[in-house]
């Protein structure tokens, strides 16, 4: 049982943010820079060592046409790489097909799948279903290749130090044109299957009337260990998944789909998923032995998930998931502008606990934080493994949906919570966990997290110690702002 936080502290009926402060933050970065970062408060660590990458929709217009949806927006990739206790910033954008083209277009070519439409109105959309491969994801860097992910395609690879795009990389075959290859890979720090050396693992989805999950697991050179492909019934819409030294398990939430106003030039094909209410999600277990053929599916009410924190497996028959769930998915309008998101119309994330019992078929569910929360983050060694400390952007009050604007650290076992807050004009998104090198605790390290601050209208890098979220250790202030990004690593190169 992890204990709940009582809801009677920091309430307030004042938002926390300026809506158009908060605007500011989605302005396109068309500039692409390379400095040492001089302007920091506080110091940096000398034992933080190696390079934060991060990924997200730069470019929030083209040739003055907005991009519909910032999840449509073309993948920039930032460095920030630690050296002795200097930091340098350097950021490029992903030179995919699309990005070259319509650069060189100066207007919109491809349709997004959140709704871009290409101008020209109906005819000009209609029938219509090359999308573009926009690489905004997540980066990893794994196999000695830097790897821009974009789930819907195949990953791009860039040049580690230069972020310069070396093209579009098949995983020396592993993958085939027009394949796609998930944003959310996992790593095994301990692959119970390879003898107990690290392994990735990643999957892709083909939807339709049925959906087939393929899975792939990778050595540590990039070799492929396993590949297995599954086929579920209905459509799904999975971005995220999580693994246990035994499963891969992935929450096929109550979406249905339909395509026509898609096909007929009207929608994007992320605005023809319908969220259903009231239907139960379908918990899907995969074995990650090869030989073991027993899928085990369970239903729970989960709501929406997008993204999970982490997966455990406890007692031989018990399997915990925990994520983060919203009650409703909004269906993406196409009329509205996301900049005028009303956040209290929307449910927030919240972070919830879930207890398969893999011998009775029965699952149970519980809260864990009513705040709004989105990024879970955790130690890398405690991938698919028991854990007491999670990391999640959060919201600065403890009740109602807002955009994130601080980072909470959770002690799942004592129930502790500690936050660091940006408010009232600085905004945030994912954090990352740093381990120390010589840490011996799971919360001996950083948390690194980007921050948009509105008073300059630029980003600044925080550093904080995992273990004290009194005051950064250092923050420092870059040039200009980060558009409000995705997914990152942190990669010791
Ligand atoms: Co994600």
């Amino acid at each position: 049982m992890i204990p709940t936080q009582s809801l009677e502290t920091s309430q307030s009926s004042v938002l926390s943010y300026d809506p158009k402060d908060w605007q500011q933050g989605y302005r396109s970065q068309p500039n692409e820079y390379d400095y040492w970062i001089e302007d920091i408060d506080g110091e940096i660590p000398m034992a933080l060592e190696g390079t934060l990458f991060k990924n997200g929709p730069g470019l929030l217009e083209i040739g003055g046409q907005p991009i519909h949806h910032p999840f449509d927006g073309d993948g920039m990739v930032s460095a920030i790489q630690f050296t002795q206790g200097r930091a340098h910033y350097r950021n490029r954008y992903v030179r995919t097909q699309g990005y070259l083209a319509e650069q060189q277009a100066g207007k919109i070519l491809h349709r997004g799948v959140f709704g871009t439409q290409k101008p020209g109105g109906l005819l000009a959309n209609m029938f219509d279903l090359k999308l573009k491969n926009i690489a905004n994801t997540q980066v990893i860097y794994w196999g000695g290749k830097l790897l821009a992910l974009w789930e819907a395609a195949e990953p791009h690879r860039l040049d580690p130090v230069t972020l310069e795009t070396m093209g579009i990389d098949y995983l020396e075959g592993i993958l085939q044109p027009g394949d796609a290859f998930a944003a959310h890979p996992r790593i095994d720090p301990a692959s119970a299957l390879d003898g107990g050396q690290p392994c990735l693992v990643n999957f892709s989805i083909k939807p339709g009337l049925s959906t087939t999950i393929n899975l792939y697991e990778l050595a540590t050179d990039g070799r492929l260990l396993r590949k297995r492909a599954y086929t579920v019934p209905g459509f799904a819409f999975i971005h995220d998944f999580v693994i246990t030294p035994r499963y891969c398990i992935f929450f096929q939430n109550p979406v249905s789909y339909n395509p026509f106003p898609f096909l007929l030039g009207w929608a994007g094909a992320g605005e023809c998923v319908q969220f259903q209410s009231g239907q139960p999600t379908q918990v899907i277990m995969i074995p990650r032995d090869p030989q073991d053929k027993a899928i085990k599916t369970f239903e729970v009410e989960a709501g929406f998930v997008f993204h999970h924190a982490n997966a455990f497996e406890q007692q031989e028959d018990e399997l915990i998931v925990d994520s983060i769930c919203y009650k409703t998915l909004p269906g993406v309008d196409p009329q509205a502008d996301f900049r005028d998101t009303n956040f209290a119309d929307l449910d927030p994330g919240q972070l919830w606990r879930f207890t398969f019992n893999l011998e009775t078929g029965t699952a149970q569910s519980q809260q864990i934080e009513p705040r709004c929360l989105e990024f879970p983050a955790i130690h890398p060694a405690h991938m698919g493994r028991s854990y007491r400390y999670l990391y999640l952007g959060a919201a600065h009050d403890l009740q109602g949906n807002a955009p994130l604007q601080g980072v909470l650290k959770l002690d799942l076992e004592a129930g502790d919570r500690q936050i660091w807050s940006a408010a009232p004009r600085g905004f945030t998104g994912e954090p990352i966990f740093v381990p120390h090198p010589q840490g011996t605790q799971e919360d001996q390290g950083w948390v690194l997290i980007l921050v948009y601050d509105a008073s300059h209208h630029r980003s600044d890098l925080v550093i904080l110690d995992a273990q004290n979220f009194t005051a950064p250790m250092a923050r420092l202030h870059l040039k200009h702002h980060i558009p409000y990004g995705l997914h990152g690593t942190f990669a010791a190169v």
